[in-house]
């Protein structure tokens, strides 16, 4: 049975990697996942970044050339949609570091991980747009540093982005849904312990999370299938599909 919150109620709704898995970016923890071929020490530390940053370098620029192929997906037009539609506020948080919410149309978004497409500057913290390659050599187009440029990722062991905004969201949402993430990576797998009581809580997800239980509504299934199904249930409920 689904909830329906009222027209001026504000949506909070995370995404991860299962969201984007229907535009063709792998995810990360399933068996063809992403860290098959690097350990994540390698590639998504400070550590492995200072170790070995050429490794690190390339292995972005590669997720940059797949992201550059990839389109958005029924899923994420459908949260592009509600946001559009809902009368209430709608924020979008996601932990992927792909463009494709925003390409399908969403503005209200953080992304909690970073973004693929920017670079920040280590010696001026300057973040820019980055669709190419970057490397050892990459000149900061801020302070003319050269060699001090890395991807604007979140890695393991450093800060998530934006987090005040979204606990101040949490506060006031009255639903709080989670697409396509597997609840392992924490801040973001304990939103749905800070919601209020009363906030309805809402899983899509291809298979149960490390977090099934704590949410009162679930729906098993492929991303492009259960979340345009379950946007279009709330926009009916609201007389605006
Ligand atoms: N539709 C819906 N859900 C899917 C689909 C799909 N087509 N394909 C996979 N899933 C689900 C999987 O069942 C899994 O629960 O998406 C989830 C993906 O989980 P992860 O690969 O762990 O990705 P995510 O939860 O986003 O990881 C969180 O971990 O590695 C770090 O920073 C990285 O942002 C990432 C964070
Ligand atoms: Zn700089």
């Amino acid at each position: 049975m689904s909830h329906q919150p009222s027209p001026d109620a504000t949506l909070v709704i995370l995404t991860g990697a299962g969201i984007s898995a229907e535009s063709g970016l792998r995810t990360f923890r399933a068996e063809d996942g992403l860290w098959e071929e690097h350990r994540i020490e390698d590639v998504a530390t400070p550590e492995g970044f200072r170790r070995d940053p050429d490794l690190v370098h390339r292995f972005y620029n590669e997720r940059r050339r797949r992201l550059a192929e990839a389109q958005p997906n029924p899923a994420h037009e459908a949260l592009a949609r509600l946001e559009a539609t809902w009368p209430g506020e709608v924020l979008l948080v996601t932990q992927n570091v792909d463009d494709l919410h925003e390409r399908a149309g969403t503005r209200n978004l953080v992304h909690l991980h970073g973004e693929l497409l920017k670079a920040r500057c280590e010696a001026c913290r300057n973040v820019v747009p980055w669709p190419g390659d970057l490397d050892r050599t990459t000149v900061c187009p801020g302070c003319g540093c050269s060699g001090r440029m890395r991807p604007h990722i979140v890695w393991f062991g450093e800060m998530p982005l934006e987090l005040d905004r979204v606990g101040e969201a949490l506060a006031r949402c009255a639903l709080f849904a989670a697409a396509g993430t597997s609840g392992h990576v924490y801040p973001a797998a304990g939103f749905v312990e800070l919601v209020e009581i009363k906030t309805h809580t809402v899983e899509l997800n291809l298979q149960p999370s490390a977090i099934s239980h704590a949410f009162r509504e679930q729906h098993l299934g492929f991303a492009t299938e259960t979340v345009p199904r379950w946007v279009e249930g709330l926009l009916q409920g609201i007389g605006r599909s």
